[in-house]
């Protein structure tokens, strides 16, 4: 009997496919994955990469992304049902009423959002990348959305251009306790707050680092004076963090924060996707994705 293991690289020798998961994927999906990365990392290798299928080990934007910038690429998501809340969070009349009052507007679109969000929207950001985008536009008013904490951080980070917000949020960030990560500051006093920028405010303001899945990692990674780290994201990100610091120690708060939606897929539906090439990702409708395509490729070209 093959393990599990065994029948994933069968399947993708087979099919020629290469997966690829999120930090915030469960460990063992993360421990089969070819790549691992943050939202910026897997829209680039999603491009990169020769292989006719892609399996996305994420939520239903990263498979969206990865098949607008490939439209003859097969993208398998292995949960249909995966999907990001805040993805959904802004109304196209927010967009219409900026655009009416400001000539000078970009529309500034969070990747975590439909290909119909980012039609709308001028370009798209990741929070890798979101700061350096943003300051480098030509435009001095921005709308952000659809995430205001994001919006905030880059408007802190830009002071120079005007802001217009979106009343999105990740609930996984957004509802993390302040008085949870005080009480594991008050524990170790020595630790280090990394937090990710979709955090509310009371959260941001009391860290030592902001930054994006791979920015919290990579910080963790190169400070190796510190041994204690309190971590301000999702908890799928301990399975790197403790790979590239086995040394250290990295606490959460006690209500452990999930991205249920990415914690959800397993072995059993990546192996049932190769198997059969159900849940492939459908390209948008044309009038929604030459411009949702447009918005991803001026990222990837800014962004450099
Ligand atoms: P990263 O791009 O930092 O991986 O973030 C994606 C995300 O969904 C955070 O909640
Ligand atoms: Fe969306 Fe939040 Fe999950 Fe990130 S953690 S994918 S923003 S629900």
């Amino acid at each position: 009997m093959d393990t599990k293991r065994e029948t994933i690289e069968k399947l993708k020798k087979e099919k020629n496919a290469v997966i690829l998961a999120h930090y915030y994927a469960p460990p063992e999906v993360q421990e089969i994955a070819d790549y691992i990365g943050d939202s910026f990392y897997l829209s680039k290798l999603a491009v990169k990469l020769t292989n006719p299928v892609l399996v996305f080990c994420g939520v239903s934007f990263m498979g969206e992304s990865a098949k607008l910038l490939n439209p003859e690429k097969t993208v398998l998501m292995p949960d249909a049902s995966a999907d990001c809340p805040m993805a959904h969070m802004v109304e196209q009349s927010v967009i219409d009423e900026a655009r009416a009052r400001y000539e000078d507007l970009a529309v500034v679109c969070y990747v975590n959002s439909t290909a119909e969000i980012k039609s709308w929207s001028d370009v798209c950001v990741t929070s890798a990348n979101a700061v350096k985008i943003v300051r480098n536009l030509p435009n001095q008013h921005i709308l952000f959305i659809p995430d205001r904490n994001l919006g905030h951080f880059v408007a802190a980070q830009v002071p120079e251009k005007h802001f217009l917000y979106n009343e999105g949020y990740c609930p996984r960030h957004e509802f993390m306790s302040a008085d949870e990560v005080r009480v594991l500051k008050d524990a170790h006093p020595q630790a280090q707050i990394l937090v990710h920028p979709e955090c509310n405010n009371a959260i941001t303001a009391m860290s030592d680092y902001i930054g994006s899945t791979s920015g919290i990692i990579n910080y963790a990674k190169e400070h190796t004076d510190c041994q204690e780290f309190i971590i301000g994201t999702v908890s799928g990100v301990i399975y790197k963090l403790q790979e590239s610091r086995p040394d250290a120690r990295f606490y959460f708060p006690a209500t452990r924060p999930s991205c249920q939606d990415m914690e959800r897929i397993t072995l059993d539906q990546v192996i049932h996707v190769l198997k059969t090439g159900e849940n492939a990702v459908a390209m948008p409708p044309e009038s929604i994705a030459e411009q949702a395509k447009q918005t991803l490729t001026r990222m990837l070209e800014l962004a450099q």
